[in-house]
């Protein structure tokens, strides 16, 4: 088992930092639970008392499907990730509040009496950046743009600059896409050391090995930029299991891929997101599980994740 035990709260703002912290789930394997981790641990934070900004960086725009602001739910005139990247939009410009879906109209609903029924209910805290799917046309844009590489970084300097000024306790998630391209990238190399890469690994998978490619990956990123002004110093402190054996899912040969992780990264690994078919659901519901099933499996463990990535509750009395 994991030995991590929850932490006090982390220090969100280290060394006198202005701009948001950065959490970035990333593996260069499809299906491996990013969008589910960042969706899951975004409401938790937010249901707790942070300011969540999800950023969907993801061409497929799942996060934003799950947000109910992917390209069907948007209007014409809303902006995207990549109106903020190639410089169309603000970042204020660019984020819309995360919603659920609040299911059809009720059959003895009455709107003369009752009011008008509402499709979506907005998720208090959590924000989002909405994917899109011209992201995938990323690498050529910045082959003739080179300057919109620094996007990321660019957003910080404002806040370092005292252009604009974070939210307390604000905290900045990043859904990534399944590669090492340009869109991966121009994100890590704005990130320093407070920042983390937390790679999501679902152990019913075969991307077990694809952890030790990430960390020889932002080694080198790290390495290659060392002179260049972006500061690129992402590091990954906590692996995220998840998919793990439970009694009803057993299975021997996804216990050895944990056992091999935790031999391996033993101080690293974060409470265990055990195997749930309910993960899933969020997908069709267009609602986190987190908010749909508090009771259940993935609801319980991420919660346990956001304790040892040291994000208490800001408000416990409130919930109590
Ligand atoms: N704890 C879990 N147990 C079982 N399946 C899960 C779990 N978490 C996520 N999944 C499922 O794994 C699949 C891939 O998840 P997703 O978050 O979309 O991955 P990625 O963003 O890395 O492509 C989805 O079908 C999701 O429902
Ligand atoms: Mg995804």
């Amino acid at each position: 088992m994991s030995s991590k035990l929850p932490k006090p709260k982390r220090d969100l703002r280290p060394k006198g930092r202005m701009h948001p912290l950065i959490l970035a789930f990333l593996l260069a394997a499809g299906g491996t639970t990013k969008t589910t981790t960042t969706i899951m641990l975004g409401t938790i934070l937010a249901l707790r008392g942070y300011t969540v900004r999800i950023f969907d960086l993801d061409a497929q725009c799942n996060a934003s499907e799950i947000a109910n602001r992917g390209p069907d739910d948007l209007a014409e005139s809303d902006f995207t990730v990549w109106d903020l990247i190639t410089g169309e939009a603000t970042l204020e410009e660019a984020t819309v509040q995360a919603r659920m879906w609040n299911g059809a109209e009720p059959e003895d609903w009455d709107p003369e009496v009752d009011g008008e029924w509402d499709e979506y209910l907005a998720i208090p805290n959590l924000f989002i950046v909405p994917g899109d799917e011209r992201m995938k046309n990323l690498e050529k844009h910045f082959a003739s743009n080179h300057s919109d590489f620094s996007w990321l970084y660019d957003q910080t300097m404002k806040y370092r600059t005292g252009e604009l000024t974070a939210r307390e306790n604000e905290v900045w998630l990043m859904d990534l896409p399944a590669n090492y391209g340009q869109i991966t990238l121009s994100t890590i190399t704005a990130m320093d050391e407070d920042d983390e890469v937390i790679p999501p690994v679902l152990v019913t998978g075969k991307e077990a090995k694809q952890l030790e490619k990430l960390l020889i990956e932002l080694r080198e990123v790290t390495h290659h930029y060392r002179n260049k002004s972006l500061p690129a110093r992402a590091t990954v402190h906590n692996i995220l299991l998840c998919g793990t054996p439970t009694s009803s899912h057993n299975a021997a040969e996804y216990q050895r891929t944990v056992d091999e992780i935790e031999e391996a990264h033993g101080d690293r690994v974060l409470p265990h997101v055990r195997y749930s078919g309910v993960a899933a659901g969020q997908y069709r519901q267009k609602a986190p599980v987190a908010i749909t099933d508090p009771k259940s499996r993935p609801t319980q463990d991420y919660n346990l994740v956001a304790d040892c990535l040291g994000f208490p509750d800001l408000e416990p009395e409130a919930a109590a």
